[in-house]
């Protein structure tokens, strides 16, 4: 595995190995990896792509400066897990490098950015769809790989790319649990061994939801999920919302023929967590 802090020999390795017929596949990433950053490098090599992963903690996604500070970083750590997988490229740029100067770029993602996390995190997606812009730009892949965990940020970015009519395949892949059903997040590492006790009712409540359907409303399972979750003391619903899976509009009624997936995000105590299930 190459470790690489600047654009252009990274630029430089990708096309070299693009002229010898490789496909590359990115997954990037903001470090603190885990098991669901693995499981998209591990379904991007056996696609048979050259895989390059990038680390980089994006300051243009974090509405709230002290979210950002607290944010978890460990490149050791993170070099020991990806020692045993099979990645060619690792890059790790600094602030500087990928915003030499202010981005005054705005995206056109609406109304995909106006709910949810949107709504809570004013700004939020507009940053993502500057770093990951960037990053299609340098590496300019074949596919690049997303989990399911972000659902919205998975939609925005297939938006995204039909924006800036870039040929890249994006692969949306399933969200890995802990045994008890927490979905990994590099913000687990955040938690108190209380409040990790405490995290797996977000996960139990919304399979609950889903066993709901048949004899419930939407709106019915909606007050279930947050009633429940709130009468935890150390946790507060922000959201929770069951939309449709391409254009995230509100479901109002289960005989509609759209996908529709339950999205939630917790504050549990200091530390903010989401999730999502699909209704089938
Ligand atoms: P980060 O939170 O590090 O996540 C990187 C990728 O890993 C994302 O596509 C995310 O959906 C996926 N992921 C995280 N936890 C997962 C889990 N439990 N199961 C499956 N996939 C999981 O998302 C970001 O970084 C950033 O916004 C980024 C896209 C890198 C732009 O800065």
């Amino acid at each position: 595995m190459k470790i690489i802090s600047r654009k252009a020999p990274l630029k430089a390795l990708v096309s070299n190995a693009k002229r010898e017929g490789a496909v590359i596949g990115l997954v990037p990433t903001m470090g603190a990896l885990h098991e669901g950053h693995l499981s998209l490098i591990r379904t991007a090599v056996s696609n048979g792509d050259q895989v390059v992963v990038s680390i980089f903690v994006n300051p243009t996604q974090f509405n709230d400066p002290e979210d950002l500070e607290r944010y978890p970083r460990n490149l050791e750590a993170d070099l020991e897990l990806l020692k045993d997988q099979q990645v060619d490229i690792l890059f790790t740029p600094s602030v500087e490098e990928m915003y030499p100067e202010k981005d005054e770029r705005t995206f056109d993602l609406s109304p995909l950015d106006s709910v949810m996390e949107g709504k809570f995190r004013p700004g939020h997606f507009n940053g993502v769809a500057q770093i990951v812009s960037k990053l299609f730009e340098a590496v300019e892949p074949t596919r690049a790989y997303f989990g399911q965990k972000d659902f919205q940020q998975l939609t925005i970015i297939r938006r995204l790319v039909k924006l800036m009519n870039q040929d890249i395949e994006i692969i949306g892949c399933p969200i890995i649990r802990e045994p008890d059903g927490l979905a990994m997040s590099s913000r687990n590492q955040l938690l108190s061994p209380a409040e990790r006790a405490a995290a797996p009712l977000i996960h139990q409540t919304l399979k609950r939801a889903t066993a709901m359907k048949v004899d419930h409303t939407p709106g019915e399972i909606r007050s279930f999920v947050i009633s429940r979750i709130n009468a935890h003391p150390m946790m507060e619903v922000e959201y929770f919302e069951i939309v449709d899976d391409q254009q995230l509009n509100t479901i109002y009624e289960w005989n509609s023929t759209l996908n529709k997936i339950g999205c939630i995000a917790v504050q549990l105590n200091e530390v903010r967590l989401i999730d999502n299930i699909y209704f089938h």
